[in-house]
């Protein structure tokens, strides 16, 4: 399955593991590398020196090129991109900020340099500052995500006919089938997080991953607008977040319900109530917990098998 994106990265497939808070550690980044995609280390929720642990690590695991993904709202950007230069990772991801802060600083060190939008305009920023490859994610995504909610279907035609780096989609891709259609539509490969989150690897607490799979389309909603918009599950603190919104709230107010450290509590801790669970919308059509292998196989099947349909005329 040879491409713009397998040769961009020397893998087999075209498909990229999101890097995800919480949930992409080395463990989930070494499989699914070994398994002939992109792995991707979730920066955003690791101090530098358990970065540094998890590059290392994921180095041992696998011989497979990986990288990491930063996303810029967090703190200590400067130490992270040293710590990912010093270790010799090849790939960075970078999402929630400017293309042009890291993206000439990356590329003079000899690493490929991707950057995740929401928007044409933003795609034209990123090609712009020099990037090797954008990540359009629409409006279905699971994490953070644009203000323009433009869902997939629209994003990956509006921004292929914009930009001339190769193109990868995401949001709302969990089947081999939702990956060819988004290649139809333009894109040279795919990046794929909620159906992830729920494989053996993912450092997801386990009953989060139980949450998922028994989730039903309708449960999740783009919230949090006025800080950074976030997708995530309805549950308890989603709730007294719209209880809060009723009382035309304050940033501040916001802030104050939101806490500290709610993607931790939710995610990696496993308090369904409590903390902030952030999922694509997709997760409704994802009923079980697999190895990333087993993943990564049934995507290619399934891709396969919607090819032989197309072209065998079973559609038309
Ligand atoms: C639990 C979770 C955490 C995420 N954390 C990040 C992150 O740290 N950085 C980032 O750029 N995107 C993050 N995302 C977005 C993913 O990288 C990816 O683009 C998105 O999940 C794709 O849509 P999908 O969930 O429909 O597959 C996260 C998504 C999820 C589900």
């Amino acid at each position: 399955m040879a491409n713009k994106i397998t040769e961009l990265f020397n893998i087999k497939y075209p498909i990229v593991q999101a890097g995800m808070v919480w949930n992409s550690g080395w463990r989930l980044a070494s499989a699914a590398s070994n398994a002939g995609v992109l792995g991707i280390l979730g920066a955003g929720s690791m101090y530098p020196e358990v970065l540094r642990e998890h590059i290392q690590k994921c180095q041992k695991a696998t011989n497979k090129p990986f990288g990491v993904n930063v996303p810029m709202i967090y703190p200590n950007l400067e130490e992270i991109m040293d710590i990912i230069v010093e270790e010799g990772v090849k790939i960075v991801i970078t999402s929630a900020g400017n293309p042009h802060t890291f993206t000439s600083w990356l590329k003079e060190k000899g690493i490929t340099v991707v950057h995740v939008v929401s928007s044409v305009k933003f795609a034209l920023k990123a090609q712009e500052a020099g990037v090797d490859a954008i990540v359009a994610e629409g409006f279905e995504a699971g994490g953070h995500n644009g203000r323009e909610e433009t869902t997939t279907l629209t994003l990956i035609p509006a921004v292929k006919e914009q930009i001339k780096i190769p193109l990868i989609a995401a949001g709302g891709i969990a089947t081999g089938q939702a990956m060819m259609a988004a290649m139809v539509l333009g894109a040279d490969g795919v990046q794929i997080g909620s159906r992830f989150v729920a494989s053996e690897e993912s450092s997801a607490h386990m009953d989060f991953k139980k949450y998922v799979v028994n989730s039903k389309e309708g449960d999740t909603h783009l919230t949090l607008k006025e800080l950074a918009p976030v997708r995530m599950m309805k549950n308890k603190f989603y709730n007294d977040l719209q209880e809060l919104y009723k009382t035309s709230p304050t940033k501040e107010q916001i802030k104050e319900l939101l806490g500290r450290a709610r993607t931790k509590l939710g995610m990696f801790e496993g308090d369904l109530d409590e903390g902030e669970l952030e999922i694509g919308q997709v997760s409704a059509i994802i009923h079980d917990i697999k190895s990333v292998s087993e993943i990564v196989e049934n995507l290619i099947k399934e891709f396969e098998e919607a090819k032989l349909k197309i072209c065998s005329g079973q559609i038309f």
